[in-house]
């Protein structure tokens, strides 16, 4: 069909162009054919009247012109003279025969004869129109018996026939006596014109007719045979077919192969995600599945702190990956979001029912705080979940913690948690998204309370091993508590798969690893992955950003740094889980291995304050600093220092203007559920450049794959990692920082929340049509 198309391409304007060619050339051909005819009849014309001439000459002396009129009678006979006169020197009409023209004069044959087109239309056709001269032979000269002055034009003179001259003109040689009109009949000439002219169409349609047999089918071998080679390399054959180039050509096909496969693939990325998952198109699929219920958001952290200022109270997003995540998709939902409310304004900011609407300005949606004691914070979160949850999680050579006293205090703020659901609840069955570690109980108590809520748990952190899992003391009243999920997120399913491998080996409840359920106490949990990500940038954010050179400039003066330098970043909480110490042994390690770059490569390490009352994070974080000095001291000269370790709280613009200004992000994670930072870093490099150092222990190793994977535990790994990422061409680094981007704008956070509450919906219709049959059957 497509060769059909482009032959019809082709043939379309060839057939215009031969029936142009035909409409000029027939009315070229008429003029040719009728020029040679006229030349033939004039030269017939000559010989017949060279023939009579001495005979007419002696007529004309015939007062009475009998001799003349027999004479033109006789000549007629010629089957194609139509008619012929005699005029005299003057050009009067002496005779002619009866067909000739009643008005036609002398002086008007003469001026048709004169003609380039010496035809004149009668009734019954056209006559070509002749004139010659009957010369008087002198009597001393022979007449001349093919050729006389009667092949020049003739013309009627008058001088020529004065009786005066005539004397001398005979003295002299021949004279013109008298001249012959012959009317040659032209129908045999149009006869032959016309079937020249067949002729020509004929030849002219055949002609068309045999090249494009030749184009269609020249068209349709090449078209095969490029289709079929085009395919062969396209698979990587290459040089193996016969219908494809010699292997000298072998280059030649490889660079077309990569041509092609760009293209292709800068195709896909224009195209971009069939329809991309906005916040907009969240809140459609909450009216549609999920018939516009109310969402109720429970986390630890929450999405705006204020604090007490110099100048008053300010507000402050924290350095959280939950935060991060869940935040644009509350504003999408509305609803209400509970959350320890830890800022030290904090409880200025709320009405009298703790809530306070968020974000500031905009006031999207409600954020309710609950207010802990210091105990109870000491306890629940930093003694049971992040002594004891965080490092038995993690798996990241940290002794897990477990009091007894800090479960209980655990307990007691989960269950402070769910009556707080139960309160903000505006029906028996909303939507409760609980949020990470801090709330292992929570599912089950709510439900408790909400037998109707749909509660959909994601556990933000990795799940380990049974084996691991099974130190933590309370691990069967942990499961228990999660198991009152209707749905529990994971970001992988190797997470997935180790948290029932778990239940299997601490309860009695039923697995069905097909479906990826767990029925426990006859209530089913569906435990999925669903891999979560950052809300990618809208166009207008992204165009009121400073460029990426200013950011560099702004970043190089604040710092200090030297302006010709490689610049490699890492953003990070100050976790010993964040491989903040690998990677510094990696950057001393490089600078030991390629001392060239001593002077020009620099490591920014923003790390935001945390947990820093445990004493853990505590010597951790002044390791980090002696490490740091360490390399200073050893590397560093005046004007330069290789690590500069920034240990406050950075607000989002200040990180995405470090990322812009970066060569390198670098996340060494030694374990982490996804990570959102090398996301962040890629989503800022709306320039295409810059590469990425990932872990391969980070779950985002799994999606982020165009980026360095290393083993943090390598140093050597590490530190090579970060030579190549500092000597990348620009074009590796936008080929793969263009796949990278649009992996993560395609895979978003709104797409997580989409999945996620899709379940949901689906599960709670589930639920509707079982609780419909259950009645029609009692009923
Ligand atoms: O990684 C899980 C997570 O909840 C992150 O969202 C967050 O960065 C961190 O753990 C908790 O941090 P914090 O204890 O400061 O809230």
């Amino acid at each position: 069909m497509k060769t059909l198309r482009l032959q019809l391409r082709f043939l379309l304007p060839l057939a215009v162009a031969l029936v142009g060619a035909a409409y000029i050339a027939l009315p070229l051909l008429d003029q040719v054919t009728l020029r040679w005819f006229s030349r033939d009849l004039n030269s017939r014309g000559a010989l017949m009247v060279n023939a009579m001439s001495d005979a007419v000459a002696e007529a004309l002396l015939d007062p009475r012109g009998e001799r003349l009129s027999t004479l033109l009678d006789r000549a007629v006979q010629d089957e194609r003279l139509f008619a012929i006169a005699a005029c005299d020197a003057q050009g009067r009409l002496l005779h002619a025969t009866h067909a000739f023209p009643d008005g036609l004069s002398c002086a008007r044959s003469l001026s048709i004869a004169n003609r380039q087109d010496p035809r004149l239309k009668l009734a019954g056709g056209a006559v070509h129109v002749g004139v010659h001269n009957i010369m008087r032979p002198a009597p001393d000269l022979p007449a001349e018996p093919w050729g006389n002055p009667a092949s020049g034009p003739a013309t009627f003179d008058a001088a020529s026939a004065a009786p005066a001259q005539d004397a001398a003109a005979a003295a002299q040689g021949p004279a013109i006596v008298g001249r012959l009109v012959l009317l040659h009949d032209m129908s045999f000439i149009e006869k032959r014109s016309q079937d020249t002219r067949r002729y020509l169409v004929g030849f002219i349609a055949i002609l068309g007719f045999v090249i494009a047999l030749i184009t269609v089918s020249v068209a349709q071998l090449s078209w095969r045979g490029w289709v079929k080679g085009a395919r062969a390399i396209m698979r990587g054959e290459g040089l193996v077919s016969p219908l494809l180039p010699p292997p000298e050509l072998a280059p030649f096909v490889d660079e077309l192969r990569n041509s092609l496969r760009d293209l292709e693939d800068e195709y896909r990325r224009m195209q971009g995600p069939a329809l991309e998952w906005t916040g907009e198109r969240l809140r459609n699929l909450l009216q549609t599945q999920l018939r516009g219920d109310q969402v109720i958001v429970v986390s630890n952290r929450e999405p705006y702190i204020h604090e007490q200022g110099p100048e008053g109270i300010v507000v402050r997003r924290p350095a959280s990956g939950l935060v991060t995540a869940v935040e644009p998709v509350m504003r999408a939902c509305s609803g209400t979001w509970i959350a320890h409310g830890s800022g030290s304004a904090d409880r200025e900011a709320v009405d009298r029912h703790d809530r306070v609407a968020v974000p500031p300005g905009v006031e999207d949606y409600q954020l309710r705080r609950i207010w802990l004691t210091p105990e109870e914070e000491q306890g629940y979160y930093y003694g049971f979940a992040n002594e004891g949850l965080w490092p038995l999680c993690h798996v990241a050579h940290v002794r897990p913690v477990f009091r007894e006293s800090d479960w209980e205090a655990y307990q007691r703020v989960n269950q402070r948690f769910a009556d707080a659901v139960v309160a903000e609840a505006r029906s028996e069955d909303p939507v409760v998204l609980v949020q990470d570690y801090h709330f292992a109980l929570l599912p089950a108590m709510i439900r408790a309370q909400l037998p109707q809520a749909t509660v959909l748990t994601f556990w933000h952190i990795p799940w380990p091993n049974p084996e691991s899992f099974g130190i933590c003391p309370w691990h069967k009243e942990i499961l228990q508590g999660l198991l009152g999920s209707t749905i529990l997120g994971f970001h992988t399913r190797f997470h997935c798969r180790n948290f029932m491998e778990t239940v299997d080996r601490s309860l009695e409840a039923r697995i069905e690893a097909e479906y990826s359920t767990i029925r426990f106490q006859d209530k089913e949990t569906l435990v999925e992955s669903y891999p979560i990500s950052i809300e990618w940038p809208e166009p207008a954010t992204v165009a009121a950003w400073p460029s990426v050179a200013q950011c560099r400039q702004q970043v190089i003066d604040r710092l200090g740094l030297p302006q010709d330098l490689c610049l490699a970043v890492g953003v990070d909480r100050f976790d010993y889980t964040k491989g903040i110490l690998e990677r510094l042994n990696a950057v001393e390690r490089l600078l030991e291995k390629a001392p060239e770059w001593i002077g020009r490569f620099v490591f920014v390490q923003v790390a935001a304050p945390t947990r820093a009352s445990l004493d853990e994070y505590r010597s951790f974080q002044e390791h980090v600093e002696r490490v740091a000095e360490r390399i200073n001291t050893r590397f560093g000269r005046p004007g330069y220092r290789p690590v500069h370790l920034l240990a406050q709280h950075h607000e989002p613009d200040a990180v995405n203007e470090l990322f812009r200004a970066a060569d390198i992000g670098v996340v060494t994670s030694l374990h982490d559920g996804m990570n959102l930072v090398c996301k962040e870093f890629v989503a800022a490099r709306d320039d295409q450049q810059g590469v990425l150092v990932l872990s391969r222990f980070a779950g985002a190793a799994r999606e982020m794959t165009e980026a360095l994977i290393v083993n943090p535990y390598h140093v050597e790994e590490t530190a090579d990692a970060l030579l190549r990422a500092a000597t990348m061409p620009p074009a590796e680094q936008r080929e793969r920082m263009v796949s990278l981007r649009s992996t993560v704008r395609e895979f978003n956070v709104f797409r997580w929340a989409a999945r996620m509450l899709a379940d949901a919906g689906r599960w709670r219709l589930r639920a509707r049509v079982e609780a419909r049959v259950r009645r029609l059957g009692s009923g």
